[in-house]
C-alpha cells in the first residue's frame, strides 16, 4: 500500500484535494483510504464506509465577545422578574395569614387599624432575618411559620449561590446569540475554505450563499472576527468544534455562542465494503476504552490550556419562577390547610356561640320579616365581629353558659 501525504502531493505537485473531493477520490478506487479530520456526515456515507468517530465534533458558532459591563442592579439579577413579584406576593401572603391566625389570641396582632397593617408587613419582612419581635402562640400560626422559614432558606441559599457566580463567573455577551440571530440578518458569515458547511447552511437554513466567506486560516479567522460585519469581516464563522477550539485555546476575545448547530464525529474514509475500516473501527475503540484517545486529544488540542466554554448567556445564572414552583405549591398548600382548619373551628365556635345567645322569639319574627341576602350578610358581619374578639372573651363566655348556677354563686346572685 502506498501512503500520500499533503507533503507528498504538493512534491508531486498535485493540487491537495478538499476533505470532499478526497473522499470522493477514496470511492472512485483512485486511494484506499483517506485518513485525517474527514467529518462524518451524510453525503459522504453514502459512498464511503467510515470507521467509528475518533473525535466528537459537530458545527458551532464562532463570535465576538466581550465583558458585560457590571451594573448597579446587579442584586436584581439573580432571579427573574416573576420570581421577584411572586417572592414580595408571598411575604405579604404570608403576612396576612399569620395576621388571621394570631388576631384571636396575640395582643401583639391587636390595636389599631394602622398598626396591624405596618404588623403584618414588618412581620413577614422581618421573618427574613429572624429579627420578629411579635410572638407566634397559636399552633397554627407556627405551622404556617415552620413552612414559610424552610420555603425562604431556599430562596435565601439559591440567592446567594446565583448572585455569588455572577459576581464570579465573568459574563460575557456577543451580539449573535445563536442561529436564528444569522438567519435573520444579513451579515457575512464565515465558513472554513473546502468545508462542507456552505452546502449544509444552505440545505438546513436556506441561507444564501452571497452571505457566506470562505477563510484559510486562523488569522484570517481572528481578522474577520475582528472586523466585524460593518466594516467587511464577518459576524460569526461557522466551522466544526475541534478546530474552534484549537482557535480559541490561543484567543480571549471570541467564544462559541448558542446551542451547537449539529453533532457528529471525525472518522477515516475507506472504500465501500472494506475490511479495513472494520479492522480500524476496532482499533479506535480500543484506544477510546483504554483512554489513549484522549490523551492524544489533550496533546495537540490543549497544549496551550484546554479550551473551556467561555459564553455565559447573561440570563442563564438567573433563578426562574418554574425552578420554584414546587416550593411555592408546597407552602400555598400548608397555608391552605391552616386558613382551612382556623375556618373550621371559628365558624363552630360561632354556630355554638349563636345558638347559645338564641332568643327563640326575637329569632322567628327576625327570620319573616327579612330576606335571605340582608340575613346572610348579617351573619357574616357578626361572624367577622366574632372573629375579631379575642379567642379568651368566647371561651370564658362559653364557660359562663355551660355552668350557670356556679357562674351565679360566684358573682353572688
Ligand atoms: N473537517 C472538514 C471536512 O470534513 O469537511
Amino acid at each position: 500500500m502506498e501512503f500520500f501525504t499533503h507533503s507528498t502531493l504538493l512534491e508531486m505537485e498535485c493540487p491537495i484535494p478538499v476533505t470532499d473531493e478526497l473522499v470522493k477520490m477514496v470511492a472512485e478506487g483512485v486511494f484506499d483510504a483517506a485518513v485525517g479530520d474527514i467529518a462524518i456526515v451524510t453525503n459522504r456515507t453514502k459512498i464511503v464506509d467510515f470507521t467509528q468517530p475518533f473525535i466528537a465534533s459537530g458545527l458551532v458558532i464562532l463570535a465576538p465577545i466581550k465583558n458585560t459591563k457590571s451594573s448597579a442592579w446587579i442584586i436584581l439579577q439573580p432571579l427573574t422578574v416573576e420570581m421577584w413579584c411572586v417572592t414580595a406576593a408571598s411575604f405579604v401572603l404570608m403576612g396576612v395569614v399569620i395576621w388571621i391566625l394570631e388576631h384571636r389570641l396575640n395582643d401583639d396582632f391587636r390595636g389599631p387599624p394602622k398598626r396591624q397593617l405596618a404588623t403584618i408587613f414588618l412581620f413577614s419582612f422581618s421573618t427574613m432575618f429572624k429579627a420578629t419581635k411579635e410572638q407566634i402562640v397559636s399552633a397554627l400560626g407556627r405551622l404556617v411559620i415552620i413552612v414559610w422559614l424552610f420555603v425562604l432558606m431556599v430562596i435565601k441559599a439559591s440567592y446567594t449561590a446565583s448572585l455569588t457566580s455572577i459576581l464570579t463567573v465573568k459574563q460575557l455577551s456577543s451580539p449573535v446569540t445563536g442561529i436564528e440571530d444569522l438567519v435573520a440578518s444579513n451579515w457575512p458569515i464565515g465558513y472554513q475554505v473546502g468545508s462542507f458547511v456552505p452546502g449544509y447552511l444552505v440545505e438546513n437554513f436556506n441561507i444564501a450563499r452571497s452571505k457566506l466567506v470562505s477563510l484559510g486560516t486562523p488569522e484570517d479567522y481572528e481578522r474577520a472576527l475582528r472586523q466585524g460585519p460593518i466594516k467587511g469581516g464577518v459576524a460569526a464563522i461557522i466551522d466544526e468544534r475541534p478546530y474552534v477550539e484549537l482557535f480559541l485555546s490561543k484567543q480571549t476575545e471570541f467564544g462559541i455562542v448558542g446551542q451547537p448547530l449539529s453533532k457528529s464525529g471525525w472518522g477515516f474514509a475507506f472504500e465501500k465494503n472494506s475490511p479495513l475500516a472494520v479492522d480500524m473501527s476496532t482499533e479506535i475503540l480500543r484506544l477510546s476504552e483504554t483512554g489513549e484517545l484522549q490523551k492524544i486529544y489533550k496533546k495537540w488540542f490543549c497544549r496551550k490550556g484546554c479550551f473551556t466554554e467561555k459564553i455565559q448567556q447573561s440570563k442563564s445564572n438567573q433563578l426562574p419562577l418554574s425552578s420554584f414552583m414546587g416550593l411555592f405549591l408546597f407552602c400555598s398548600f400548608f397555608l391552605l390547610i391552616a386558613i382551612l382548619i382556623f375556618l373550621l373551628q371559628t365558624v363552630c365556635q360561632f354556630v355554638r356561640c349563636k345558638r347559645m345567645q338564641m332568643d327563640p322569639s326575637s329569632s322567628s319574627s327576625s327570620t319573616s320579616s327579612e330576606s335571605f341576602s340582608s340575613r346572610c350578610s348579617q351573619v357574616m358581619r357578626n361572624y367577622f365581629s366574632f372573629i375579631d374578639k379575642k379567642e379568651d372573651t368566647i371561651k370564658k363566655m362559653f364557660k359562663h353558659n355551660s355552668h350557670p348556677e356556679s357562674q351565679a354563686s360566684s358573682s353572688g346572685v
